[in-house]
């Protein structure tokens, strides 16, 4: 066995390390064994140790695709599943899409042929909708459990069902932390008991087994004092680490997008200004919203003489592992989730880091030689962490997860196994708005067909109730393509900073006075016309290609799913033509249709240019990447909220009236 695998790992081009030098190597018999005897095994090891990359393929190896079956990966992010099947395949030397493919939503990236097949959790449990079963996998590997993330909660619920049905069913749950007590218990439940001999707990249902990984010391650095912005402190940081010491490459944490594209301008500036020709510094993303081929330039070596930089979000933090990282600088902070049940809102807010998840990231620096960590905060800011972070499932929406559930038979959302049940108030709150959008009637059941249909489609609830209201709207053509691009990752415009007057005088040319969506569907709409097979035309527009060609498959997808309903799309003749902008009533049909859907997410500007919301408790900021930034209108919907520094931001944002909310949310406006 060991001399195949030396074989194997002798042809992989030199900058990778051998698979068989991975902490991982020397647990692939136990791992096996343990997967052949129990239905349930917890691998905990640290990141890099090779859970991810290696695992699937023993057990392809070992023969558990015999008969045409699929080994499922789950990632929380779909960052981790495109990377790390990019990375698999190239393992075993095929395209993504054969032996190796990928799932994420609206991206589906496999064949017959594929046996290991990594896809978001989310996606999981879409398809337990259709197979629930989940018959078609002999083993499904729970990857990032740790993370707690709202699907993988669920999906672990799901899991602990089929499993009582389908004995034969593997699963593994991979982990970075040492939760994996909680895991086991879970799944063991009564059998849970104390092995008198082997110390061990689990019974017959499952054990954990711990890949201990080599791990070099990390020293820790904390602030004397707390640093008053931390984005120019890490850029501090980062130069002061280039000029005094050795080499090696540095992982910087910030949280999110914004702060990644100001730090990397910030060094990219900084480093011009370098004397030293010896070493330059070369600045690299790393967040959910780069295009794939930009996420893979984080994991190329350097070239000579440049140390790497990489300025990520919390995807680096366990999701992905990049080599020769020696330095980190953690900011202390990342944005999670957090639902207000009393606004009904969603932000994306920075808070502070667990210290788990401080140790995950200083370990990041440990992984080739001994390392440093600097912390942008002080010990005494490190003491009042919270030990680990709390589970998605207890600061979320919990909406589109109870629709699903309930389309998968579970009505009882009370009684469901949950690893850590949610709070009474956001079941409470998630059934309102799933009641108010007509998702469930009195008896909180699926409406039907419209509570069945939303559940199928593969957006959240509010824009699934859109889409199916389109059609009496008589603008389901429009309709899809908003939806198709709202539903993009990542900014159908391309920013260039040296040229913004530009850039905004092109938004311009597209922008109606009704909002951000109507202004999407002239952009959708002039791309199919003239732009989609002339790339120049977006150059010119300053638009971005590729994401407007997603957008188009997006809509493909988005429409087969309606006609599979029997709601026939007519696209002769597009309602708006190139006559121009007289959409005679159409703009009205569409805002009438999107407060459908988004009447939770209304709000009223206020005399200072702010927006309120509906409650009157949340003060909430036109985005500047939006039509609304600046202007004056009066009531609005919204699509996404987020948080940054103190300030909350709408983006895609339209123009309704008052009147449109009471027509079509009575019942939730009379609750308020
Ligand atoms: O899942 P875990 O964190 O335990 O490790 P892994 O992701 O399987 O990574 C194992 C090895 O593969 C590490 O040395 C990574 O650096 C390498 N890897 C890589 O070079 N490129 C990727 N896209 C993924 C992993
Ligand atoms: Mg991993």
């Amino acid at each position: 066995m060991a001399s195949e695998l030396d074989l194997s790992s002798s042809f992989i081009p030199s900058l990778y390390k051998p698979a068989a030098l991975l902490p991982i190597a020397r647990h692939r018999q136990s791992l096996l064994y343990l997967v052949e005897t129990y239905p349930v095994t917890i691998v905990v090891g640290q990141t890099g140790s090779g859970k991810t990359t290696q695992l699937p393929q023993y057990l392809d190896q070992a023969g558990w695709c015999v008969d045409g079956k699929t080994i499922a990966v789950t990632q929380p992010r779909r960052v981790a599943a495109t990377t790390v099947a990019a990375r698999v395949a190239e393992e075993m030397r095929c395209k993504v899409g054969e032996e190796v493919g990928y799932s994420i939503r609206f991206e589906d990236l496999t064949s017959p042929a594929t046996r290991i097949k990594f896809l978001t959790d989310g996606m999981l449990l879409r398809e337990a909708l259709v197979d629930p079963l989940l018959s078609r996998y002999s083993v499904i590997m729970v990857d990032e459990a740790h993370e707690r993330s709202l699907s993988t909660d669920v999906l672990l619920g799901i899991l602990k069902k089929i499993g009582k049905k389908r004995p034969e069913l593997r699963i593994v749950i991979s982990s970075a932390t040492l939760q994996a007590e909680d895991f086991l218990r879970f799944f063991a439940g009564e059998e849970l008991q104390k092995d008198e001999d082997s110390n061990e707990i689990g019974g017959s249902v499952g054990r954990i087994i711990s890949l201990e990984g080599r791990m070099y010391p990390v020293d820790i650095l904390f602030l004397d004092s707390p640093a008053e912005d931390y984005v120019e402190r890490a850029v501090k940081t980062v130069f002061d680490i280039h000029s005094q010491e050795a080499d090696g490459d540095i992982l910087l944490f910030l949280t999110g997008r914004e702060e990644i594209d100001t730090a990397i301008q910030l060094i990219s500036e900084h480093a011009a200004t370098l004397r030293s020709k010896t070493q330059s510094v070369l600045p690299l993303p790393l967040y959910a919203g780069l295009t794939t081929e930009q996420q893979l330039y984080v994991f190329e070596p350097a070239p000579e003489n440049t140390r790497k930089v990489i300025v990520s979000t919390n995807i680096a933090e366990a999701s992905v592992t990049i080599d020769g990282i020696c330095y980190v600088v953690d900011c202390g902070f990342a944005k999670l989730r957090a639902y207000n049940p009393n606004t009904g809102i969603e932000t994306l807010t920075a808070v502070p880091i667990s210290k788990a998840s401080a140790t995950q990231r200083a370990g990041r620096a440990g992984r080739t030689k001994p390392g440093k960590c600097f912390r942008l905060y002080t010990q005494q800011a490190y003491e009042q962490l919270p030990d680990v972070a709390i589970p998605e499932i207890q600061r979320s929406n919990l909406a589109p997860v109870i629709m699903q559930l309930k389309a998968l038979g579970i009505d009882n959302i009370v009684r469901f196994d949950f690893l850590t049940p949610p709070p009474a108030e956001l079941v409470i709150r998630a059934l309102e708005l799933l009641f108010s959008l007509g998702t469930i009637d009195d008896y909180a059941k699926l409406t039907k067909p419209l509570g069945m249909r939303m559940a199928e489609l593969a957006v959240d609830p509010m824009m699934g109730k859109v889409l199916l209201s389109a059609q009496t709207f008589g603008c389901l053509n429009e309709i899809l393509s908003i939806a198709a691009m709202v539903s993009l990752q990542g900014s159908v415009w391309v920013q260039h900073d040296s040229d913004r007057k530009n850039a905004e005088s092109m938004r311009r040319k597209f922008a109606v006075e009704e909002g951000d969506h109507l202004t999407y569907l002239n952009v959708y709409q002039a791309f199919v016309t003239k732009g989609k097979k002339d790339s120049k035309w977006c150059r010119d527009n300053l638009l971005n290609y590729k994401s407007l060609q997603r957008a188009v498959s997006i809509r493909a997808q988005l429409k087969r799913y309606l006609e599979r309903f029997g709601i026939s799309v007519d696209e002769n003749p597009p309602l708006s033509t190139s006559r121009g902008p007289d959409l005679s009533g159409q703009p009205e049909r569409v805002q009438r249709c999107l407060t459908t859907g988004y009447f939770a997410h209304a709000a009223k500007m206020q005399p200072d240019g702010t927006f309120k919301t509906v409650s009157g408790d949340l003060t909430l900021y036109a985005h500047p990447s939006s039509i609304m930034f600046n202007r004056k209108v009066d009531w609005v919907i919204f699509h996404e909220i987020l948080q940054t520094g103190d300030k909350t931001y709408i983006r895609d944002i339209s123009k309704i009236e008052k009147s449109y909310l009471l027509e079509y949310a009575p019942e939730y406006y009379r609750v308020k």
